[in-house]
């Protein structure tokens, strides 16, 4: 754990250059549009520790795998997302030293993430040899306005001398993943151009075929200037450039701009995609650096305004949870039901950008309450991958779907058997997120058209994947992973199991509703997925005769079979230089031990609040929680909601704050490979489903919220069947804006209330 930052309400401040933690810098400081992103590494370069980072959303090259031992049915490659032209480098040299923050003596150093306004500023004076002294001001922004675009730019002013400055603003295709696993070179040059206009480079990925265009225009712009045109251009194979030399007196400043434009094959024809990329390029230079920020700036504060959430009273607490509203806001934005949201989104190569049930179990929740038609786009990208989930249970010999645990395109790319094979329950979160979108929506137009095919052949995976036990009469799932990796090819995980019987039940239900809300749907539906009589019996009664493990004696489910015959502990007793666990201990000690990564038990009792009583939610987490290590950044948001729901709102403010500030306090000490986006999502539900207590019961909104001590205030917006509201919630009182749609009747602190159109209802504790 590290603390960088200084406290503020809309910034991320750092203060004097962190050399030893500039990869963990570099994740914090990343930056994204939904269409693109970049790490916070440096324009100038960085000869020290660093690992740059310049994505493109859908852009990914099939790696060949590299596997110790082959198993059938692994995938024969890992889709990563690639490291694709770097366009934000611009060469710099005072008096013929190349600036390099590795090597150079620096004072002053001041680095800012705007939150609010989606800019990153880095700011220091240069100390030269013989006590020259120049001052340096890099500003960017990825234009939320134009997905295509994005401006650097530099400033730069000699203090007490006169400098010979050059500068080459640059594009270079010429970038390596450095998680490649055979060192290969992922991009190939298609195209290029420079002129005194403009310098565009096309890169084309091998295998996939992507195309990238990325063309840049760069000036001298300000007062000052005694050239404003490059003088000479510079080209390689994969590299285009200009180059500025100056002569400038000391105080006198130079401001260069440049303006970016990023266009891939995805969007448009790959042989109009260097004209479409020029065509975008010369409007954005048409309304010019300052223009392109306020259409920016403008954007930004109406998503600001639909997704903040705002706490008074606790600086670190606000800071950290914009700072997870920011960046989930910049790295998918709904608008291409192609895209899904990867663990790290724009901010490192690790996992690969691909989607994992995280989307589903744990990001939802946001994009459900703030903005549902992205929910739904979200469920879209599982319909339109169904066939390849169908191939991928095929591949295995089972019946039905089994969506990946890790993907790009529908195929599955990862190759760990023990989660490859073995971590089924994620399609028990496809099904669930379905259903969380019909329940708290009350639209049931995706579950109808799109979302019972999924489930009819979720449906047959568990099927196909149970055993029958005929001495216990139960049917089993063995050979299995919970969310819980510390425990591998364990039979009957209490929350697989469950996950399983519940899909069985829920798609039985849906089919039933459909049968009478809809006959001629259910008759298409009946022709096209051929479901009898008999298959839906069968599910029935594995629905009714899962195995589920229990405890009898503590009155709680049993993690797995057998888990009660290791020897419990609570992680209190571990000696704190053994934490985490998976850096300092042996992978078979932690699968013997009882220690669990993330919750998995408790996950369960978090999907289904109304299936067990308060009683029972306490005693599982009393006897889980001290053994759960949160070794996983998806961990402490769950435990969290589950604590606040049982009244142990210490708790929950503890685990609130270590899933909030795990990336900006490196609490995993793992955010140098990127930050955890997905678990950002869950900082903002045990907010929402935490401390707020918003749960949809029997078709009726429910806010049951308790605020820690600290906090005078929460306020947040969110939108429920057709309406806009707004809460404002303090220690005795609950203030609910009703902003549009018709009047609402809910229950606030159990009790009966309504809120009417256009008007705002005050609710007190205990009235
Ligand atoms: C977690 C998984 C998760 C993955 C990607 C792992 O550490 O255990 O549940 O899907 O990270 O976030």
């Amino acid at each position: 754990m590290i603390q960088l930052f200084k406290s503020d309400e809309w910034r991320i401040i750092e203060e004097g250059f962190n050399r030893q933690n500039n990869r963990f810098t570099e994740s914090i400081f990343s930056l994204g549009n939904g269409h693109m992103g970049l790490r916070g590494f440096f324009e100038e370069g960085y000869s020290g520790d660093s690992l740059p980072g310049t994505y493109m959303a859908g852009i990914y090259y099939p790696d060949k795998t590299r596997v110790g031992w082959w198993k059938n049915g692994y995938p024969e490659f890992f889709a990563k997302v690639l490291n694709a032209t770097n366009w934000i480098g611009v060469k710099i040299r005072i008096n013929g030293e190349p600036l390099d923050l590795a090597k150079n003596q620096i004072r002053d150093f001041y680095r800012e993430l705007d939150l609010k306004q989606g800019r990153l500023l880095r700011s220091f004076v240069l100390m030269g040899p013989g006590g020259q002294e120049t001052r340096f001001e890099f500003t960017r922004f990825l234009s939320m306005a134009r997905e295509q675009v994005a401006v650097i730019n530099l400033r730069i002013k000699p203090l007490n001398h006169e400098a010979e400055i050059s500068l080459t603003p640059y594009l270079d295709g010429g970038v390596v993943n450095q998680d490649a696993n055979y060192d290969e070179v992922f991009w190939e040059v298609k195209a290029k151009e420079i002129s005194p206009a403009a310098a565009w480079l096309t890169m084309e990925t091998k295998k996939t075929g992507f195309w990238l265009t990325t063309a840049f225009a760069s000036q001298l712009v300000g007062e000052e200037v005694v050239s404003k045109r490059p003088e000479e251009t510079s080209v390689t194979e994969k590299f285009l450039g200009y180059h500025y030399s100056l002569k400038v007196a000391a105080g006198q400043e130079v401001n260069l701009e440049k303006i970016v434009v990023a266009c891939t094959s995805r969007d448009f024809e790959a042989e109009e995609l260097a004209a479409v990329t020029l065509k975008k390029l010369t409007e954005a230079q048409q309304q010019g650096g300052p223009r392109l920020f306020a259409e920016h700036q403008q954007a930004m504060a109406k998503l600001w305004e639909s997704s903040d959430i705002i706490i008074s009273g606790d600086v670190e607490a606000q800071q950290a949870l914009r700072y997870n509203i920011f960046q989930l806001n910049q790295t998918y934005s709904g608008r291409d039901p192609r895209l899904n949201i990867g663990p790290k989104g724009f901010t490192g190569e690790k996992y690969g950008g691909s989607t994992y049930w995280d989307t589903e179990a744990f990001c939802f929740p946001f994009y459900l309450y703030t903005k549902p038609e992205v929910a739904k786009n979200l469920l879209y990208y599982r319909y339109l991958h169904l066939e390849r989930a169908k191939e991928n249970a095929a591949k295995l010999g089972l019946k039905g779907a089994l969506y990946p645990m890790v993907t790009m395109d529908g195929q599955e790319c990862h190759n760990e058997w023990e989660i490859t094979f073995e971590e089924i329950h994620r399609n028990g979160a496809i099904a669930y997120a379905i259903y969380n979108y019909t329940n708290y929506t009350g639209d049931t137009s995706y579950l109808k058209e799109y979302g019972i095919e999924v489930l009819v052949e979720l449906s047959r995976f568990w099927e196909s994947r149970v055993s029958y036990n005929p001495r216990k009469g139960k049917y089993m799932i063995l050979g299995v992973t919970g969310p819980n990796e510390y425990e591998n090819n364990v039979n009957n995980n209490w929350y697989t199991n469950l996950m399983a019987a519940w899909t069985l039940e829920y798609t039985l239900a849906s089919i039933k509703s459909i049968t009478t809300d809809d006959p001629q749907r259910y008759q298409e539906l009946q022709s096209k997925l051929k479901f009898t009589e008999k298959e839906l019996a069968k599910w029935q009664d594995i629905n009714q005769r899962i195995y589920y493990p229990y405890v009898s004696e503590l009155e709680v489910f049993e993690q797995q079979d057998l888990f009660m015959d290791k020897e419990l502990q609570p992680v209190t007793e571990l000696a704190a230089e053994d934490l985490p666990l998976n850096k300092h201990w042996s992978w078979d000690r932690i699968l013997r031990s009882c220690f669990i990564k993330q919750a998995d038990v408790l996950q369960g009792i978090y999907f289904f609040p109304e299936r067990f009583s308060p009683k029972e939610v306490t005693r599982n987490f009393d006897f889980y929680e001290p053994m759960t290590v949160h070794e996983s950044s998806l961990s402490p948001s769950i435990y969290s909601i589950v604590a606040s729901r049982i009244g142990y709102h210490e708790k929950a403010y503890e685990l609130y704050l270590r899933t909030a500030r795990l990336d900006l306090d490196n609490y995993n000490d793992d955010t140098d490979d990127g930050i955890h986006l997905t678990s950002m999502a869950g900082t903002w539900a045990a907010i929402v489903q935490g401390f707020a207590g918003v749960l949809v019961r029997e078709e009726t909104l429910h806010l049951d919220p308790y605020l820690p001590p600290n906090w005078k205030e929460l306020c947040f917006q969110f939108v429920f069947r057709g309406r806009h509201l707004k809460v404002a919630i303090n220690h005795d009182e609950v203030a609910i804006e009703q902003l549009s749609g018709a009047a609402l009747e809910l229950v606030v602190w159990n009790k009966k209330r309504q809120v009417s159109t256009a008007s705002k209802a005050h609710f007190t504790r205990g009235n």
